[in-house]
């Protein structure tokens, strides 16, 4: 018999995940604390931008596979996929974990699979295991648990949930076991059996080495640019040896996951973790790099209009977390009160609150934005901006992050 499965958690990661179960006929249901998400959700809309996601959630809901809910029923499997932050001391924030556990423990009778995916520091599922303990000492421990975390890239997650390798760690053997089970429902990729500790270990070293890598290629845009040489082509021609492949350098690292997780490995292991460290500093210090750049320009220019390029923390998608841009945006337009910034970021139809509430910033169409300023800085490399024609940017003083006008 076909398992019910409950998703915790519908957001970038849960919503795509509860679509690709539902697809082949898996009774799933959805949770969310929000409940314009759940609202959303049982009328087939999106509540985010994802290629492909709406038309399997149109069709699961219309066949009544997917339904979605702000309370939690019982299920013979759940996967949590709530988000895990970090504090101010760079430690995980695991409340919303803990939240969801303790509400889904109450419906348990014994025998229960829990996956966990958000993405968290090493002991975080056997953490799970007291809660339930704690909320449900009358199981003794009769709940199988397991780490499987996700490792999609936004844009591409419908075809990657599925064509993707994936870790899957059990706190117990059998655990993974049955965990594995579940994700062969949509998963064509291979299902790799460990220990939990060492899948919440995997998904933290995945993203920490592309950090440790992208601030290779920051550190080097800096040397570059203090010894007057241009950083692309440099990093061109090295890349035209055989083995040496350096990423391209931005305007800073964000989003929620290359950011956030490699301090769940410094914060667990300080001591032993110093490049990883160092290298989220490199990447936190470049907004402030291109902040310097940007002003250096502005300060030529009475009550100057800057035109910033993109908020998103990558290209092509409309998530503006933890982006270095969008706190460039932010601090620029506090430290010029007399300034105009026109932000130009296609992918959404409002400001963020934080520079919603500012004055002096205002989301505005590209060709406006060229037009009116007299400094322009591209932060992401949105496709459409690859498009500018570069005699509109001639006369205007250019900072380019991404290195998408090279040749202006
Ligand atoms: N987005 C990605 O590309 C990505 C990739 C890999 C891993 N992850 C990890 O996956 C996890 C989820 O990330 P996301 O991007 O889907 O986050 P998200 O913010 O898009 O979605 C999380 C959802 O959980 C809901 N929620 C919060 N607390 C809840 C609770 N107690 N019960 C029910 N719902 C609750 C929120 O309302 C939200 O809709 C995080 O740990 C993240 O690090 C994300």
């Amino acid at each position: 018999m076909n398992p019910t499965i409950a998703v915790i958690g519908l957001g970038y990661i849960g919503l795509p995940t509860a679509a690709a179960l539902a697809a082949p006929g898996t009774r799933v249901h959805g949770i969310d604390v929000s409940q314009r998400t759940v609202d959303m959700v049982n009328r087939g809309e999106l509540p985010f931008v994802e290629p492909g996601l709406e038309q399997a959630l149109q069709s699961a809901v219309r066949r009544g596979d997917l339904t979605a809910s702000t309370t939690t029923p019982h299920a013979d499997v759940y996967i949590v996929a709530v988000p895990t932050p970090f504090q101010d001391d760079h430690q995980a924030d695991l409340s919303y974990i803990e939240a969801a556990t303790r509400t889904l423990s109450a419906q348990l009778t014994g025998g229960e699979l829990v996956i966990l995916e958000s993405t968290s520091p090493p002991g975080t599922t056997e953490k799970m295991g007291e809660w339930i303990d704690e909320e449900r000492p009358d199981l003794a421990g009769n709940v199988l648990l397991a780490h499987c975390p996700e490792r999609v890239l936004p844009g591409r997650v419908m075809i990657e949930l599925v064509k993707n390798d994936r870790v899957i760690g059990g706190v117990t053997p059998e655990a993974a076991v049955a965990a594995q089970q579940v994700y062969r429902i949509f998963c064509e990729g291979e299902l790799l059996l460990t220990d939990a500790r060492t899948a919440e270990m995997a998904k933290l070293v995945e993203n920490s080495y592309r950090d440790v890598n992208i601030a290779f290629a920051n550190e080097l845009s800096q040397v570059a640019a203090k010894l007057d040489i241009d950083v692309w082509e440099l990093i061109n021609l090295a890349n035209h040896h055989p083995r040496v492949n350096i990423l391209q350098p931005g305007p800073g690292v964000g989003g929620h996951c290359i950011a956030v997780d490699p301090w769940f490995i410094v914060s667990a292991a300080p001591q032993e973790s110093r490049l990883i460290r160092t290298a989220r500093e490199v990447n936190d210090a470049k907004p402030h790099q291109v902040i310097d750049q940007i002003l250096a320009h502005a300060k030529d220019v009475e009550n100057p209009t800057i035109a910033l390029l993109g908020l998103a923390f990558k290209a092509n998608i409309d998530d503006l977390r933890e982006s270095p841009a969008r706190y460039i945006a932010k601090e620029l337009a506090d430290r010029l009160p007399e300034a105009t910034i026109l932000a130009v970021e296609p992918h959404v139809e409002e400001l963020p609150a934080e520079l919603a509430a500012l004055s002096n910033v205002r989301l505005s169409p590209l060709n406006e934005a060229l037009e009116a300023s007299q400094v322009v800085a591209l932060l992401v490399d949105h496709d459409l901006f690859g498009l500018v024609d570069h005699a509109v940017l001639a006369d205007k003083a250019v900072v380019d992050t991404r290195g998408l006008w090279r040749n202006v």
